[in-house]
Order: structure tokens, then C-alpha cells, then sequence
């Protein structure tokens, strides 16, 4: 089969909720895809950050085949012998007294909003039923019709309704003063993530996080931080929250947490917090199961062991000085951190994307003008230079 009888069986079976660049992955490892026609193309997008560590990391592979060979899920009716090791894994790398694990990512903020309610209710004492959250403009964090009810994105909200809007108040991203003037006595958390990603890479001003941070600390509010994207080394830093030095009250985690080979997220916090929800109010069948947590644990060791968050500055310096270096006059700006790269066009990205992929680049387009570039942090030099050829090629046609 071809590449268009892959797509006519897609759109003919397939709900149409998505609207991919017309390539059918046939094979990935590190940084390289191979389409179903044997056409290599260098991954610029990196499954949305789910593969920092690269496709089909081997060192992953081995703890994943491992576990497959022992038990897979024994849901958390019983205990496994993974579990406690991710646990203590993950305090150790993040120093978080707690972790609480769920599969996708939009759970993992499912919780973290459960878990700040929850603690707004026994521990700060707010009203039954009134406990608010702030959200951010531009956010993503995800799909539950929860969530899509705080996104100011139509594409994301429209049609999905009726939300409780008194239940998330939204401020401008990297407003402070907007911040203050929407905290009320009801307010039990503020959740943002440290740059956006779907939103195009966006990095708040400096000193925005810390001046959230001491928000909420002096008015008794959970920060909640969503590094689901930003996190686990694609923004340069183990958490791209560290670029200011705080320390939010709940980190919420995903996407690389398993390297891509299965759906692991989770909610670090410290005790205070994650101890106010009690056995039976919240979880999930596949969350925290014997597979999941040795792939997460090998995924986050890979993270170490194969200095990834050096390499993400490393090569995210390299990229965004050669990005800028470009002379086009159809570039806004290049921006980002680590190897998270917004490249701003003055118009309409997705044909850049469509030229880029049959050039053999595949990166995504996202509110209209942006292309992002967040390769697998294993990408070198050499692969850089490419791209860039590629980039400056298709711009200047
Ligand atoms: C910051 C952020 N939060 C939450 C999510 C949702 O994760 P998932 O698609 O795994 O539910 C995403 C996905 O892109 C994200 O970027």
C-alpha cells in the first residue's frame, strides 16, 4: 500500500479530529522517520515533546521488553514492584516529597485541579463548591470538557459547553497585575504552564514566574505549574520553571515521562497537599502500572545518563542562532528556549510545513503564523545545519 490508500482508509474510518501532514510513519529511531514509501525525514516536532529521549530509545526498548516479559498492569487493586522505585526516582531527581501517576496528560491536570480543590476545601477552608482557579490565556492543557472549558481557543471550546466559567477565571499570560486583580478568597490555585508550547513557544516576561510564585505564597493559593511540555528537558532545564528559581506547590508531568513508548503522567507535590485526597477518590486503572513505571523510570535515568538537558541547550543555542541568522522578510522572530523553537512568519505557516516535509524536515504549524521546531534532544549539529538548509530553502521560494 501507498501513501494515499493509507489516507483514503484514515478519512473514510477514521474520525477526522485531527488534521495531520499527509506522511504515514512507517518507522522511527532516534531522530529519523521513514515513511510507509521508505522516504526519510528528520523529525523536527518529536511527537509534541513525547520523545525528547528519541524514537525507540534502545535503552527504554530494553526496560519496556523487560517488563512486558513479567506483568504488564495489575491495576491499583494490588501493589507492584515498579511503582515504589518511580516514586523514589522521581523524588530524587525533582526533590518533591510525592508523586501521584495517571496516563495522559490532560488526567495529570485533572488531578492537579481535583488535588487543589480538594486542599482550597479542607486545608485553606474555602466555601463548598466555590473554589476557583486562575488560568492563563493561550493556555493548553489539554482536551476534558474541564479543561476546554478554560481555553480561549474556539477550535478548542466551541460546540463543547455548558463550563463552568466562575470556576476558572482567566488573566493575560505574563500579566502580574491582571493575576492580582482576578485572586478572590475563593481562589485555590493559579495554572500555567512556564512557556507555552501549543501556544507557539511562548515565554512569559522575565520575572513573571517568580512574581506568581510569591502571589500565591502570600495569599495562601496552590501554584500549580503544567511542564508537560516545557518539562523533562525540552526547554534546556530538568523543569523550565527553574529558569526563575521557584518551586510551585504541584509540577505536572507527562509526554517525555515515558519516552514515547506509553502514556505516563502524574502530579508531583509535597505531602500537605497530596495527602488531603484519600484512597478511593481518585485514580485510574492503567495509572501507575508495572510497565508504565519501568519505562518512566528508564525514560527519566536516559534523561541523565545521556546528558539530554545539556544537549537541549547545547543544540537549542546552535539551532536559534542559525534560524536567526536567516534572511528572510518572511520571518517575524525566532524565539525559545532550550530546543523548543517558535519560528514566527509573517504568514500563514502550514504551507512551510507542507514544503518542509516534502523537503524531508516534518515539523508543525500551530496558531496560524508559528512553526515550532522541538526536535528529539538527541539531534546533532550536523542535523541542525540540514534542517536549516532546508528552512532557508523553502522560505526563499
Ligand atoms: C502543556 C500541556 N498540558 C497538557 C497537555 C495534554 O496532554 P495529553 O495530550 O497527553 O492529554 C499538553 C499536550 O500537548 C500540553 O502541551
Amino acid at each position: 500500500m501507498k501513501t494515499q490508500d493509507y489516507i483514503a482508509i484514515e478519512n473514510e474510518l477514521g474520525a477526522h479530529n485531527y488534521h495531520p501532514l499527509d506522511v504515514v510513519v512507517a518507522d522511527a529511531k532516534g531522530c529519523y522517520i521513514t515513511d510507509v514509501e521508505g522516504k526519510k525525514y528528520l523529525d523536527c516536532l518529536a511527537a509534541y515533546s513525547a520523545v525528547n529521549q528519541g524514537h525507540c530509545n534502545p535503552k527504554i526498548k530494553e526496560a519496556f521488553l523487560e517488563q512486558v516479559d513479567k506483568v504488564t498492569l495489575t491495576s491499583r487493586a494490588f501493589r507492584n514492584d515498579k511503582l515504589p522505585m518511580l516514586y523514589k526516582k522521581m523524588n530524587e531527581m525533582t526533590g518533591y516529597e510525592m508523586f501521584l501517576p495517571m496516563n495522559s496528560g490532560a488526567e495529570a491536570v485533572e488531578t492537579a485541579i481535583k488535588l487543589a480543590r480538594r486542599w482550597g476545601y479542607d486545608v485553606k477552608g474555602v466555601e463548598k463548591d466555590k473554589a476557583e482557579i486562575i488560568a492563563a490565556s493561550g493556555n493548553f492543557h489539554g482536551r476534558t470538557t474541564t479543561i476546554v472549558g478554560f481555553s480561549d481557543d474556539p477550535a478548542s471550546y466551541s460546540g463543547f459547553g455548558p463550563y463552568c466559567k466562575e470556576a476558572f477565571p482567566m488573566h493575560e499570560y505574563g500579566n502580574i497585575e491582571d493575576l492580582k486583580s482576578k485572586i478572590t478568597k475563593n481562589t485555590v490555585g493559579v495554572l500555567i504552564e512556564p512557556i507555552q508550547g501549543e501556544g507557539g513557544v511562548v515565554i512569559p516576561p522575565d520575572g513573571y514566574l517568580k512574581a506568581v510564585a510569591e502571589l500565591c505564597k502570600a495569599n495562601n493559593i496552590l501554584f500549580i505549574c503544567d511542564e508537560i511540555q516545557a518539562g523533562l528537558g525540552r526547554a534546556g532545564k530538568l523543569f523550565a520553571h527553574y529558569y526563575e528559581n521557584v518551586r510551585p506547590d504541584m509540577v505536572i508531568v507527562g509526554k517525555a515521562l515515558s519516552g514515547g513508548f506509553y502514556p505516563v503522567s502524574g502530579v508531583l507535590a509535597d505531602k500537605a497537599v497530596m495527602l488531603t485526597i484519600k484512597p478511593g477518590e481518585h485514580g485510574s486503572t492503567f495509572g501507575g502500572n508495572p510497565l508504565a513505571a519501568a519505562v518512566a523510570i528508564r525514560a527519566l535515568e536516559v534523561i541523565e545518563e545521556d546528558n539530554l538537558i545539556e544537549r537541549s541547550n547545547e543544540m537549542g543555542e546552535y539551532f536559534i542562532e542559525k534560524l536567526r541568522a536567516i534572511k528572510s522578510p518572511k520571518i517575524e522572530l525566532v524565539r525559545g528556549r532550550g530546543l523548543w523553537i517558535g519560528l514566527v512568519l509573517k504568514e500563514k505557516a502550514r504551507p512551510y510545513c507542507i514544503k518542509l516535509m516534502n523537503e524531508g524536515v516534518l515539523c508543525k504549524d500551530t496558531h496560524e503564523t508559528i512553526i515550532r521546531i522541538a526536535p528529539p534532544l538527541v539531534i546533532t549539529k550536523e542535523d541542525i545545519d540540514w534542517a536549516v538548509e532546508k528552512i532557508e530553502k523553502v522560505l526563499a521560494e
